[in-house]
């Protein structure tokens, strides 16, 4: 086994479903939040995810228990310092991720490699934060992580090889496909997702069509398994804001500048799924 324990820092969407897929490669994961409501949130939804993928008969019942097993959560980052990799997948925000960088690089064992889980963000920079840059590179899976067999291992120009190959047969162990990438703003699925789904909104705001009538089409006329409205409900508003943000910032294309109305819907607390409503409603 490439990494036999795994750290994973973050209590979101994509945080569990990481640490569900690295306790499928058979390591032991140490899942941490900020507090102990998070960590608990953190295990109920990990509970939920196995018993669908059991229901789905994807999983056994011995196989989810033992890999649930594998899986602690914490609040403290320092119990990530016998980790022989750690995934952050906090918020989307580059100071927040250079803060916890900066921590990592206290807390994490020698010899550890430390990886971001951002969809978007300059992974250099957050190399540069620790003593030892050439351990950190981008593992970006995708959403749901236990379903989506892509994960991109992002390139800053500071790794080592022997560190991108070791991230290469982590993610194949994960049962993944991974893709090597250079670290540059949305890689290549965000770089090329997100100007559709801007400009979907952007339909949306001239009256085109309905949001139903954009989804339906996108799926019927392009064989898409969601509607672009779908999709961004399923990311999350505030995330694909800050994903918009970053493309825009690093290659100032307007299509990548972020529609009125995903900020207005933000505003109004609508993120997606993850709050119960956004385009769709959840409850
Ligand atoms: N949502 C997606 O579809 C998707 C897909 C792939 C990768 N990602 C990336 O994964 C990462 C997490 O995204 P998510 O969708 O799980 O986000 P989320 O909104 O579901 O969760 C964000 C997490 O960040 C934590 N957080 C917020 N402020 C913080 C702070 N100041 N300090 C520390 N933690 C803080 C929150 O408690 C929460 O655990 C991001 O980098 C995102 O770009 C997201």
């Amino acid at each position: 086994m490439e990494f036999e324990r795994v750290g994973v820092v973050g209590s979101g969407i994509m945080a569990s479903g990481i640490a569900e897929v690295a306790a499928g490669s058979g390591a032991t994961v140490v899942l941490r939040a900020r507090n102990a409501a998070s960590a608990a949130d953190l295990g109920a939804r990990l509970d939920e995810s196995l018993a669908r993928a059991l229901e789905r008969g994807k999983r056994t019942a011995e196989e989810a228990a033992a890999l649930r097993a594998r899986i602690t959560t914490t609040t403290e980052l320092g119990d990530l310092a016998h980790c022989d990799l750690v995934i952050e997948s906090v918020v989307e925000d580059l100071e927040v991720k250079l803060d916890l960088f900066r921590a990592l690089g206290r807390v994490a064992a020698e010899g550890a490699v430390l990886a971001t889980g951002t969809s978007t963000l300059p992974v250099i920079d957050l190399a540069m934060q620790v003593p030892h840059p050439e351990r950190v590179l981008g593992i970006h899976f995708f959403n749901p992580a236990p379903q989506m067999s892509l994960v991109e291992v992002v390139r800053p120009l500071s790794v080592d090889e022997a560190v991108v190959a070791r991230a290469i047969a982590f993610v194949r162990e994960c049962g993944k496909e991974p893709i090597e990438v250079k670290d540059q703003a949305g890689f290549i699925v965000n770089a090329l997702l997100f100007p559709y789904l801007n400009n979907a909104v952007r339909l949306l705001e001239r009256g085109v069509a309905t949001k139903e009538g954009i989804d339906a089409a996108m799926k019927g006329g392009c064989g898409f398994p969601m509607g672009p409205f779908a999709l961004l409900d399923l990311v999350g508003l505030d995330t694909s804001i800050a994903i918009l943000e970053a493309l825009y910032a690093e290659y100032g294309d307007p299509n990548y500048s972020p529609e009125p109305l995903l900020r207005r819907m933000v505003s109004a607390g609508r993120l997606g799924r993850k709050s119960g409503s956004g385009f769709y409603p959840y409850r």
